[in-house]
């Protein structure tokens, strides 16, 4: 074993030329330790071989097996600059000077060689003579009872003990996960300021120490009850953070301003227009988001991983809607994701020579992601304007709910468009629609309101499991009424126009479950019971029911008295309506049909996540990760349509659940079934556990017909179909379609298609005319705003009137015109539809928001005083809604507004600048790192609002 000798710190050398370039630090670090026989490894995939893992999250994750002997190791010693992902730490991202969700870790390995002493020499010796460090800038941490260490860097290093310091578990104990390899270990920190002496040293204190190599001293095993236990050999596993020591080599004030990240710093804020160095403290933030995202998405997408909501794919998706966000927040609004990969590839291929290789495959699910995602953006953007338009007082939950479970629109950007306007959103609401929601889901299979379900449980706790008796019969003669219910009350009688749930001992009427809708039917009161008098006055009682629902096996028939009165006791005689049973029957029967046949043409793999069986149509959703095309959907409707003509007969039995299973029978999975098992057996094509009602034979079904497949969820597929009685209405509307549209184009049917094509064609043609002759008008006229721009204070204001555009044309020509001008124009334009509609449009340059004017809130704001409303981004934003003999008065209101804030501002810049540096340099107390890194961790414990904050960041 190789001990190099003491270095006292006195003899130190200044190195002539250490590395500065993040490339000349990675292969420094690799070339002393390959010196030292080190074996220089690769860096691994940041999708780790280790199934329990999600991520490459340390740069011993590769040789975690190795290091508990599970695995040989790869060398005695080896070195690597391994990729990695964090994102425990994500919301840090950009706000501080040095969290990443992407980062190299360089590393030093032994595998049961050296130890303690010489990890702690050479990491030293590198730190030093390597880097150029000098020791007076360093200091030491050791874990508090690791006094082998202590004495290491006191003896043989010689660094003052005051430079060394001794932290508890939290701090300097590693492990890679709650199991595993782990050890204490000792980190190296950069002090910037040794003036201030050995007296204060704090290194929770980030504006002075930066801890940039962490040894480990890894020698034992920890298993699920945090027990430890001693490995067969001790190793040493270390991680040195390239980004940070680029930092500390380029001198730079954070990590993302070093050459590893800053060039896609660069890249973004061209994009958004901004010069860095000058951009807000919020603007700088998102640019350093957007940059570190860059690198982590290139690298994730390079490795393999695509966008989904689980896993790997779900981090993925996370981290592109967070560049997304980010980019809008900067006024990126269109699609960026591909020059700022092609940026990242560029940066990142000279370690990384792969990435360049799977450019088009990178760049390719970079942008399919980003439509997605920009376009539930824009959707929900535009409603929310509409909203704001209608003036409210505030965003209600309700609103903010449905914007987030309709459009996918994160609740925090509603927050901030609201806000910007003034208003704010009932959070609370939200939340409570969201809880709401969930309660829905959970009572979906019951149309009973909250007050009916509390009475209908008692009764059916009271009464216990109705008997169906509707697989033979659709009649009961003579039923008694055992439970009645009307607004939420069990009451004992009820009267005609109330709006009743009743339940009896036994029915014929089906009960909604197994997808397979609830019948409707009458009852009829053949006598009265003994307790009503007035049962004796309505021998014509009659019930309509319109639904039937099933709580615990206990059935509730659900519908309106239309005449006469019920009282409890009654005997009723019973019908279900046989039309609408049979047509839901022949769904029920044509659904098992259809799923041997996915079966048969799709594999065996295909099963059931869901189905709707109801009387004019039928819904299949199954597990397949692709969509069918037009060949296997044939085939499908063909087998299913062979199986009918064949006229097969069913037969249903109950067997034990087991002996249903040994026979082949299908069941959901995931459901729960009793001991003995209801099978519905189409032999030879489908044998299925079922509790539905189904035809005797599947002649009877006499037709099916596929009408759409379409994606549901990540790896489902749904399929509707119609069968039976429901083909012929659904094919007569088509049939009335195709002939009215062979009317109006004057076609035949086999030729309306190529019509509907030319018309099209025709259509697009014109329409594009239109739009070039427009922007043409709409350019010259422009060229005219712009020399007639005035001048306010160092700003450039241009207020006009352009009507006969539409309202979206408007914003192009005020964006256009604002990043013609620059970053100094304030744009406001102001015109009225050809429809009549009225628009007043803001578009701002980057330093007119800087100096605290915001478009969203500028337009709603005139706009409001004229009788109309609207609102927007920061730097663009429209309103519309007032009277058009008032465009004058808007834009005239709008100009002297302008003038009036940005004289003020002008003026007031300098004093504001001081007042938000003091803030800024106050907010860096350690009080608020606390505060944020507590959040942190609520945030971490409470997965669901994790799950929130992740889609809205
Ligand atoms: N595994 C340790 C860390 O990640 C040292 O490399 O800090």
């Amino acid at each position: 074993m190789t001990v190099s000798s003491p270095r006292p710190n006195t003899t130190h050398q200044e190195v002539a030329h250490p590395p500065r370039s993040g490339a000349a630090i990675r292969q420094t670090f690799l070339d002393f330790y390959a010196a030292r026989g080190h074996k220089v490894l690769p860096s691994a995939s940041l999708v780790p071989e280790d199934p329990t893992v999600l991520l490459t999250i340390a740069g011993m994750l590769p040789f975690k097996q190795a290091f508990l002997s599970l695995q040989p190791r790869p060398a005695a010693r080896a070195t690597s600059a391994q990729k990695c992902i964090r994102t425990n730490d994500i919301e840090n991202v950009g706000r501080t000077a040095r969290h990443h969700t992407y980062f190299e870790m360089l590393g030093n390995f032994s595998f049961g060689d050296y130890f303690k002493e010489q990890a702690i020499l050479w990491a030293w010796e590198l730190s030093t003579e390597g880097f150029g460090l000098r020791p007076e800038q360093l200091v030491v941490s050791v874990f508090h009872d690791d006094e082998a260490s202590a004495a290491i860097w006191r003896d043989r290093v010689g660094v003052t003990p005051r430079r060394i310091v001794r932290l508890g578990e939290a701090d300097n104990f590693w492990s890679a996960g709650p199991t595993g390899p782990c050890g204490p270990c000792s980190e190296l920190y950069f002090d910037f300021h040794p003036e201030r002496g050995d007296d204060t040293i704090d290194l929770e204190d980030d504006s002075r120490f930066i801890e940039f190599y962490n040894l480990v001293f890894m020698e034992s095993n920890r298993n699920g009850d945090g027990v430890l236990t001693p490995l067969s050999h001790r190793n040493i596993d270390t991680g040195m953070g390239l980004e940070r020591m680029a930092q500390i080599l380029q001198q730079k004030p954070n990590n993302y301003e070093t050459d590893l990240i800053y060039p896609l710093i660069t890249a973004a804020a061209s994009r958004a227009g901004l010069d860095y160095t000058k951009a807000s403290d919020s603007q700088q933030t998102s640019l350093k988001v957007i940059s570190d995202h860059a690198r982590a998405v290139t690298q994730l997408v390079g490795d393999g991983v695509t966008a989904s909501n689980l896993g790997r794919g779900y981090v993925l998706r996370r981290l592109i809607r967070r560049i997304l966000r980010h980019g809008r927040r900067i006024g990126i609004h269109e699609a960026f994701l591909k020059p700022l990969a092609e940026s990242a590839i560029a940066l990142m291929e000279g370690a990384y020579p792969q990435l360049r290789q799977r450019q088009a495959a990178i760049v390719d699910e970079l942008m399919q992601e980003e439509a997605r995602f920009l376009h539930t953006l824009e959707r929900g953007e535009k409603l929310l304007i509409d909203i704001l338009a209608t003036r409210p007082k505030t965003i209600s939950g309700q609103q903010a709910f449905e914007l987030y479970d309709t459009y996918g629109f994160p609740l925090e950007l509603t927050a901030e468009i609201a806000g910007e306007q003034g208003l704010a959103v009932d959070e609370a609401g939200f939340e409570q629609a969201m809880a709401e929601q969930r309660q829905r889901a959970k009572t979906a299979a019951t149309s009973l309101d909250v007050t009916s379900r509390d009475a209908a449980g008692s009764l059916a706790a009271e009464l216990g499991t109705t008997v169906f008796t509707g697989y033979q019969q659709l009649v009961n003669e003579d039923v008694e009424v055992k439970a009645l219910i009307v607004d939420g009350q069990a009451v004992s009688s009820a009267r005609a126009g109330d709006q009743v749930q009743v339940g009896f001992a036994c029915t014929c009427f089906y009960g909604e479950s197994g997808g397979q809708v609830g019948d409707q039917g009458v009852f009829e009161v053949i006598s009265g019971g003994e307790d009503t008098t007035t049962a004796s006055d309505d021998e014509l009682t009659r019930v309509q029911v319109r639904d039937v629902q099933k709580l615990n096996g206990f059935v509730l028939h659900i519908g309106e008295v239309e005449h006469g009165t019920l009282a409890l006791g009654d005997h009723l005689r019973i019908q279900v309506d046989r039309h609408r049973r049979r047509c839901a029957q022949v769904h029920h029967t044509a659904t098992h049909l259809l799923q041997a046949a996915l079966k048969q043409v799709v594999g065996s793999g295909v099963t059931q996540a869901g189905s709707l069986v109801d009387v004019d149509r039928l819904r299949f959703d199954f597990h397949c990760d692709h969509a069918l095309d037009g060949t296997a959907l044939e085939e499908v409707e063909a087998l299913v349509n062979r199986w009918i003509l064949e006229a097969h007969p069913l037969t249903v039995s109950e067997m034990p659940v087991n002996e249903a299973m040994a026979q082949g029978a299908i069941a959901m999975f995931g459901e729960k079934y009793g001991e003995v098992v209801r099978v519905v057996n189409v032999p030879e094509v489908s044998m299925e556990l079922c509790g539905g009602t189904h035809v005797d034979n599947t002649a009877e079904i006499g037709v099916f017909h596929l009408v759409a497949e379409s994606g549901v969820a990540a790896g489902i597929r749904r399929i509707e179909a119609v069968a039976g009685p429901a083909v012929s209405p659904y094919l007569k509307l088509r049939d009335t379609v195709c002939r009215e549209l062979g009317e109006r184009f004057k076609a035949q049917t086999a030729d309306i298609l190529p019509r509907v094509n030319a018309v099209q064609q025709e259509l697009k043609r014109s329409t594009k005319a239109l739009a070039d002759t427009k922007a043409e008008l709409a350019v010259e006229k422009a060229k005219a705003f712009v020399q007639r721009s005035q001048d306010v204070g160092r700003f450039k204001v241009i207020r006009e009137e352009l009507s006969g555009i539409d309202s979206t044309q408007l914003q192009t020509v005020a964006r256009n015109l604002c990043s013609t001008v620059g970053i100094s124009s304030a744009v406001v334009l102001a015109g009225q539809e050809p429809s009549g509609k009225t628009s007043l449009v803001a578009s701002f340059g980057a330093d007119v928001v800087e100096h605290g004017l915001q478009a969203g809130p500028f337009v709603s704001g005139i706009a409001t005083t004229y009788g109309g409303g609207g609102g927007g981004r920061p730097q663009h934003a429209r309103a519309g809604g007032f009277k058009a003999e008032d465009l004058g008065n808007v834009l005239q209101a709008a100009e002297e507004e302008l003038r009036k804030t940005l004289q003020t501002r002008s003026e007031a810049k300098g004093s504001k600048r001081k007042d938000r540096g003091q803030v800024r340099r106050a907010a860096k107390g350690r009080a608020a790192k606390k505060a944020v890194d507590e959040r942190l961790r609520q945030a971490t414990r409470n997965a669901d609002e994790n799950e929130l904050k992740e889609t809205l960041r």
